[in-house]
């Protein structure tokens, strides 16, 4: 039997290399994911739309911590870029996924 599948809104990436956690990473990924959980955002709570994973150097090692959003919007891949990014941000970009919302363009950089 095949995993269960739980459809998403969009898949948020905290960078957990070196230099990102130097500049507080993991507790930022932490509270994020404490965050997820107990507003019902993550993809396995009732209701909840998101996605969290912790990867690996998302090439911006000098402005992290460094996350990054994938998103289906009006039928294309939208993603979302953000350098510099503490817990509001963070929230702030969760939120507005789980919404489907205009993506915040506080530290946003790239397309
Ligand atoms: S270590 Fe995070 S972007 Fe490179």
């Amino acid at each position: 039997m095949p995993p269960k599948f739980f459809p998403t809104r969009g898949h948020l990436l905290v960078c957990q290399g070196q230099n990102c956690q130097a500049r507080g990473s993991v507790l930022l990924s932490k509270a994020l994911w404490n965050h997820l959980e107990r507003a019902s955002l993550a993809y396995y709570k009732q209701g909840g739309t998101l996605r969290l994973t912790e990867s690996g150097c998302l090439g911006a090692c000098s402005y992290g911590p460094t996350l990054c959003v994938y998103r289906h919007r009006g039928g294309e891949l939208e993603e979302g870029w953000y350098a510099a990014v503490d817990f509001p941000l963070a929230a702030k970009v969760a939120q507005a996924v789980h919404e489907e919302a205009e993506l915040p363009e506080d530290r946003k950089y790239g397309p």
